[in-house]
Parts: structure tokens; sequence; C-alpha cells
């Protein structure tokens, strides 16, 4: 992360739009993607994910507004940036019967500049000795990386990653995020999409949201829960008996709630947990049970949308 120099966009996007016949994909969509950051675009399935990235990709043309990637024009200048990007593709197929190193072979035969080093490659994405395997022979998780060795294998400066988590088990994805935080302390800049907040909540350094085409915030995921929901919850259980009178006298509650010897605090800040800490603390309080409600990303997205991303 490059939070102690100041953010050098490396993506600027500014209005863009584009339909496809009668459907609009995207619309007035903006954003900058900072050097050295991972950058999430996350929204349900048909938000516009795709059409933004390949759009900054210089795949797609633009209706309307303006992209730069490096200082180029992605669509104008697609050779020149091609040499600078790596590229994974939603739902990308290989050959079944080609094998993990002549797929390599092949991709850093596309690029013009000298390729990277395909076997330190493979081997820091844990497919060294699959190099031999055919692709249909490989596992998700495995297939997953060899994508993500190909968007590699010309050393760029910016990596797309459209939903490279899609279907994997959790202990594939949590491998990939390592291999993506991997990409980033290399210095690149990873943009990607998910539909999975998790995922973004764990691994991206700042995020987009994306609805119906159209972007409704922009920031750490942590900023964006406390902007968007700042309700703490505190469910405790405690037998004594002055419990609900010094629970009361918490400046910051907003909502108490008992039934029987289990209290339910509502209030909030962050500093809600610490004070009922403080409370039980200071007067010498017996807990037999203790969970704090944290709010995440899932539920900034059913408060700004009014629904689940899952929906
Ligand atoms: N080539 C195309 N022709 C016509 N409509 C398209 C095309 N590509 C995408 N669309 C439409 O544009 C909208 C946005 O699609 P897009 O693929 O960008 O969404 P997405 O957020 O990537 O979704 P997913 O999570 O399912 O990958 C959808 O309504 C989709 O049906
Ligand atoms: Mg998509």
């Amino acid at each position: 992360m490059n939070n102690l120099k100041s953010p050098r966009p490396v993506i600027q996007v500014s209005g863009i739009r584009k339909t496809y016949g009668r459907t609009v994909a995207i619309d007035e969509v903006s954003f900058e993607v900072n050097d050295g950051e991972i950058f999430g675009l996350i929204g349900p399935n048909g938000a516009g994910k795709t059409t933004t990235m390949e759009c900054i990709e210089g795949i797609r043309t633009l209706d309307r507004g303006t992209i730069s990637v490096l200082g180029l024009d992605p669509f104008r200048q697609v050779y020149k940036l091609q040499d600078r990007i790596g590229v994974q593709l939603q739902q990308a197929q290989l050959q079944k019967r080609i094998k993990v190193w002549e797929a390599i072979d092949l991709w850093a035969s596309l690029y013009k500049k000298k390729p990277a080093d395909a076997e330190r490659l493979l081997d820091q994405l844990g497919l060294a000795d699959k190099r031999d395997a055919w692709f249909m022979n490989l596992s998700g998780g495995q297939k997953q990386r060899l994508f993500i060795a190909l968007a590699l294998i010309n050393d760029p400066e910016v990596v797309f990653l459209d939903e490279l988590t899609t279907g994997l088990d959790p202990q594939a994805r949590r491998a990939i995020w390592d291999l993506v935080r991997g990409i980033r302390e290399r210095g690149k800049t990873v943009f990607l999409t998910t539909h999975l907040m998790e995922e973004a909540e764990r691994l991206c350094d700042r995020v987009a949201i994306i609805e119906r085409g159209r972007i409704i915030d922009i920031d750490t995921p942590q900023r964006l829960v406390d902007r968007h929901c700042p309700e703490r919850t505190v469910v405790l259980a405690t037998d004594d008996l002055t419990a609900e009178e010094r629970f009361r006298a918490i400046p910051r509650i907003e909502s108490l709630e008992r039934s029987d010897m289990q209290f339910t605090i509502r209030g909030r800040g962050e500093d809600l947990v610490t004070e009922v800490i403080h409370c039980l603390s200071e007067n010498r309080m017996r807990v037999t049970d203790f969970r704090m409600i944290v709010p995440n990303l899932e539920d900034v997205f059913l408060k700004l949308t009014g629904h689940s991303i899952r929906d």
C-alpha cells in the first residue's frame, strides 16, 4: 500500500457510459485507481463490472466519457497498453489438451517485451509440479492459478482480475487471495471485480460499489462500514442485579433489551463496545456470555440498495 506517499492514479475513469442496444450497461461511472493498490469493483450479477473492466482494458468502445490507463488511451493505444497490463478474463477457457508449460509459452510469445521468468512464476503460483499436466486435468483452483500466471507473464504494471475466485472452495479462495496480495507486494496495481463481499473486505484496499451500471460509493471497506453502518450491538449475559441500571447510564446507548439474564445493547460508533466493557469492569460484573455484532460490507450493500447482493 502506498498510504504514506501521495497517491498516483494509474487508472482514471471519468463519466463513462456503455450501452448494448437498448441496455444501458454502465452510466456516469467515474473513479481512480492508485498505484500499488488492490482496487475492487463490487456488485451483483449484471451490475456492469465486466463491462467497466473491458472498457478500461480497451476491449470495448465507449459511448461517452474518457479513460486513461498508465497515461494511455486504452482504446486508441491498445497495442501500447497491452504490453504493460495483464488480463484474466471472466470464465476463461483453454484447449483441453494444452499443457501448462505450452500455455505459458504461447502467452509469452504474444508480447513484444521479454517475458517474466516462467519457471519462477509457476513456482510462485504452486504450479511447478503441474507444468506437464493438461489443462483439463487441473483442479478449479489450479486453473485459476494458471490464469493468474498467464496474466503475469508479461510482467505487467497493472493486473486485471475478473471474478477470479468464483466457483472455488473457501480454502482455494484463500490461497488465491494470498497470491493477489503477493502481486501487490511486487509493486503492481490490481483491479479486480467480485460479487463476494468477504473477498472485497479482506483483499481490497479500496472498493467501488456498482449497481445497475452506476457507482454508489467508493472508499476503503472500513470507511464504507463506518459511514453507512455505524450501528454496533453487544449481546451479553450477566446475573448482576444492578446491570440494567448501569447499562442505561452508558451515554452512547440507543436501545437496551433484556430477556432474563441476556441483554442486547445497541448504539452507534466504534466506542460503544469499549464503553460496555468499561462499565462491566468498573462495576465488577460477572459475565457468562459476550458477543458483539459489527456490520460488514454486506450490510453496507443492503443499506445502500435495499437488497442483499445475492438477490
Ligand atoms: N455483449 C453484450 N451484449 C448485450 N448485452 C450485454 C453484453 N455484455 C453485457 N451485457 C449486459 O450489460 C449488463 C452488464 O453486464 P456485465 O457483464 O458488465 O455485468 P457483471 O457485473 O460483470 O455481471 P456478472 O457478475 O454476472 O459477471 C447486463 O445487463 C448484461 O446483460
Ligand atoms: Mg462479469
